[in-house]
């Protein structure tokens, strides 16, 4: 039987946009309530503490020194753009949209414009949210965006968006969002994370944090040798039921299993038990690391509104800026 059933792909459901009400140049600031200032204080409390940020790489703690972000209140685009503009040439926009659709993200990515939503989380959703709100925005991706690697990174998608085939846009999401929302890095021979989603998310940061350490325990990975070349090895070893896992995750996204908060890891838990994959070792943990391996990336769905089964990591952001490059640029390049 042929399964006419369009494969779901991670895509961003379509928002009713009231076009009035979206920002102006000149209208670009808020006056934010006591309470989202609070909420902002305590997300930012969260995440800002010396045992989680000695887990993110070092180019977003030089970028949130540079950005000098106010731990108490949410900031003025006029002080982002202060910060980022003079250092990359990038401009933050406001916008209404809660979760820009890509085709109009990489409109304003052509102009070097970062959108960043109006809306922030509300207190229920203090540990993970399904959306990426303002300081997912502000907290996850500003910081980099006052670096020049950054920005290299970034300046690579639009141009290749824009000539891509509808199928070769599908991949180029996949690679924004498996290194830019949630990818991972190694540095000093440890696992870093890069990713403005983890970085902005203490459960998913928790969560990942969580793995680096079980990794150890459990003895998959030895830190006192190459931690990347292990990864890599355990992953050419057991390609083919990774392949399997990313097959079954591509089933329940298609079956809109994977779009549920509440069951993101248990949904991933009988997947591996379904498939007869032993949840020990290389596949013990709450999320599966891989190398960033641009053909597997493209084989696995992004998991917008749920928890991620599987993160990817670079050996080093050069890199990954490199391994970008090899899939975007002789796209950007066409005719
Ligand atoms: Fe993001």
């Amino acid at each position: 039987m042929i399964n006419n059933k369009p494969s779901y792909t991670g895509d961003i459901a379509a928002q009713e946009i009231d076009p009035t009400k979206e920002y102006s140049s000149e209208n670009q600031e808020l006056d934010f309530s006591a309470e989202q200032h609070s909420i902002w204080a305590d997300l930012f409390a969260g995440v800002h503490q010396p045992y989680l940020l000695e887990h993110v790489c070092k180019e977003w703690l030089t970028g949130m020194e540079l950005l000098q972000l106010s731990p108490k209140h949410i900031p003025t685009v006029a002080h982002l753009n202060k910060n980022i503009t003079p250092r990359t040439g990038w401009k933050i926009e406001r916008t209404v949209v809660r979760y820009t659709l890509a085709d109009d993200w990489y409109k304003k990515f052509a102009q070097r414009v970062f959108l960043i939503t109006d809306y922030l989380r509300t207190r229920d959703q203090m540990e993970f949210t399904p959306e990426p709100d303002m300081f997912h925005d502000i907290f996850g991706h500003l910081p980099f965006l006052t670096q020049e690697f950054y920005a290299r990174i970034e300046d690579k998608f639009a141009p290749a968006y824009m000539k891509a085939t509808q199928e070769e846009r599908e991949v180029i999401k996949r690679l924004a969002w498996y290194s830019t929302e949630f990818g991972l890095v190694t540095q000093e021979n440890r696992f870093k994370i890069f990713g403005a989603g983890i970085i902005s998310g203490r459960s998913e940061f928790t969560h990942t944090v969580m793995e680096f350490y079980r990794l150890g325990r459990d003895n998959v990975i030895d830190y006192s040798k190459n931690v990347y070349a292990q990864l890599e090895k355990h992953f050419e070893k057991n390609k083919k039921d990774v392949h399997r896992i990313i097959a079954g995750v591509n089933k329940l996204h298609q079956k809109g299993q994977m779009s549920s908060e509440e069951n993101g890891w248990n949904v991933i838990k009988s997947l591996y038990d379904n498939l007869g994959i032993s949840r020990t070792g290389y596949f013990g943990g709450e999320v599966l690391l891989a190398p960033f391996d641009l053909e597997t990336i493209a084989l696995i769905p992004k998991t917008v509104y749920a928890f991620n089964p599987m993160f990817f990591v670079c050996e080093s952001l050069e890199k990954m800026d490199e391994l970008l490059d090899s899939y975007l640029k002789p796209i950007a390049l066409r005719a």
